[in-house]
């Protein structure tokens, strides 16, 4: 129930706010939210929820770290914001560029910071379009990427985002947007004559290239674990074979660690699971814990060295590139990352998150996959579990699980009939054992 307070809040906002995701006519299903505790959200009713999905997969550090907002604050009185335009720059950024490439792969050193996932992407795409043709192949613009791929929604990475309920409003889309097959363990149909079912997926990459002609594919871009579009990990077989493709065709390979970096996965990065480098990398959310706006894009040694030696200025600018404040934080937040050994930590808390659900929902007959990495899981609902036949989406079970889940105190987002599960790595060992239970009462309670 809310009360007279969030009532009046949610009047107020009704009149003059446009959420993302939200037609302004309807009923609000979403919270009013006026505090937060380590792993969990304090609603303007007074009630307690588990932060279940760490804000937008962000907030890894959970609320309330003091050196973060002690990093926030401190910037600020300083240096509240200087512009990095022309090659004016400020101090906490050049130490965030020196420690990610500490960070990240070794062929990765050079760094251009935006405001968030989204830029990153459009960021990505200039980037490859850009080297190309510096190399003496202008017609290699083409970007390929999957379906249940989430890349952001400004336009250009709306077109490449492979969620379709995104576009229809905003299409035409542009040319030059390809997308291939998600590897989805659970549902990806290889055939019968496949060396694997990882293989085969991976080789998706290959027909497209060959179908739209590699001189005409600047980039390859994909999330090593689909968040947005359900939580898929590929087939271990899977990246390994993506770079081999990528390199024979000569497609840059970018990978979009926007939500499995900085241990999310269990190791810093998502893609080092497989044992794989790309050529560029992007960045958000967790740089900083949702603290504050920031993301960004590494790029290749060999890249950096093809733009620098062209003698010219990268016309791509936003005014909040390399923000101090932003990247003070992150600078703080790394300092958290490495001390407390955030990839071991989301690692065990995964392995146990795991056997919890497995012990829940093993037998259960909706539960048709129960699939994660690292502090990272789903829960995808089927009406029947032999047939993986998908419920009428007209019932909306994924939502009302949401909807039950939200009355016994945790909040998280789903997709379709997919539950996703991705709490703060702070995240109590009772915590996740209560979203475990929540879990299990509310689907009871929609499915019997
Ligand atoms: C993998 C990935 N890339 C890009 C984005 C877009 O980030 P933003 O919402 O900060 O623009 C997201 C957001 O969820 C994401 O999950």
């Amino acid at each position: 129930m809310r009360n007279d307070a969030e009532l009046a809040l949610l009047q107020r906002d009704a009149a003059h706010l446009i959420h993302p995701l939200h037609n302004p006519a309807a009923p609000s299903t979403g919270k009013v939210w006026v505090s937060g505790e380590g792993a969990f959200l304090i609603d303007a009713n007074g009630d307690r929820y588990i932060d279940c999905l760490s804000g937008l997969w962000n907030n890894t550090a959970g609320n309330g770290r003091r050196e973060l907002i002690e990093a926030l604050s401190a910037q600020a009185q300083t240096l509240a914001f200087s512009s990095g335009y022309t090659g004016s720059s400020n101090a906490r950024a050049i130490e965030l560029a020196e420690r990610l490439s500490a960070l990240t792969y070794p062929n990765i050193n050079h760094f251009y910071f935006t405001s968030g996932g989204g830029e990153a992407t459009d960021s990505n795409l200039k980037m490859a379009r850009y080297y190309w043709k510096l190399k003496g192949k202008p017609t290699k613009t083409k970007v390929i990427s999957r379906v249940w791929g989430y890349h952001g929604v400004t336009f250009a990475a709306m077109c490449a985002t492979g969620i379709a309920s995104y576009k229809p409003m905003f299409e035409p889309t542009m040319p030059g947007f390809v997308h291939i097959p998600s590897p989805y363990p659970y549902r990806y149909p290889a055939p019968a004559d496949a060396q694997s079912q990882g293989i085969a997926a991976a080789e998706e990459l290959e027909k497209a290239i060959l179908a739209e002609g590699a001189d005409t594919v600047a980039m390859f871009i994909a999330e090593p674990v689909q968040g947005a579009g359900g939580v898929i990990a590929p087939q271990d077989d899977y990246f390994p074979r993506i770079r081999e493709i990528c390199d024979q065709y000569e497609v840059l390979f970018v990978c979009d660690e926007v939500i499995t970096g900085f241990g999310r996965t269990g190791k810093m990065w998502g893609l080092q699971h497989w044992g794989v480098q790309p050529d560029l990398i992007q960045f958000a959310k967790a740089i900083t814990s949702g603290y504050f706006p920031l993301g960004g894009i590494g790029i290749s040694d060999e890249i950096a060295d093809v733009m620098s030696s062209s003698g010219k200025p990268w016309m791509h600018a936003y005014t909040y590139s390399a923000h101090p404040i932003g990247c003070a934080v992150a600078l703080a937040m790394l300092d958290i990352v490495e001390q407390e050994d955030f990839p071991a930590q989301a690692a065990s808390k995964g392995a146990y998150l795991m056997s919890g659900l497995q012990a829940a929902f093993g037998d259960h007959p909706h539960v048709g996959d129960i699939r994660g990495l690292g502090l990272m899981c789903a829960l995808e609902f089927v009406a029947d579990r032999d047939s993986k036949q998908e419920f009428d989406q007209t019932l909306g079970i994924g939502a009302q699980i949401h909807a039950a889940g939200v009355e016994r105190g945790m909040f998280s987002r789903v997709r379709g009939d997919v539950y996703c599960i991705a709490p703060p790595i702070v995240t109590a060992q009772t915590t996740l054992d209560r979203i475990v239970e929540i879990l299990q009462e509310s689907v009871k309670s929609v499915l019997g």
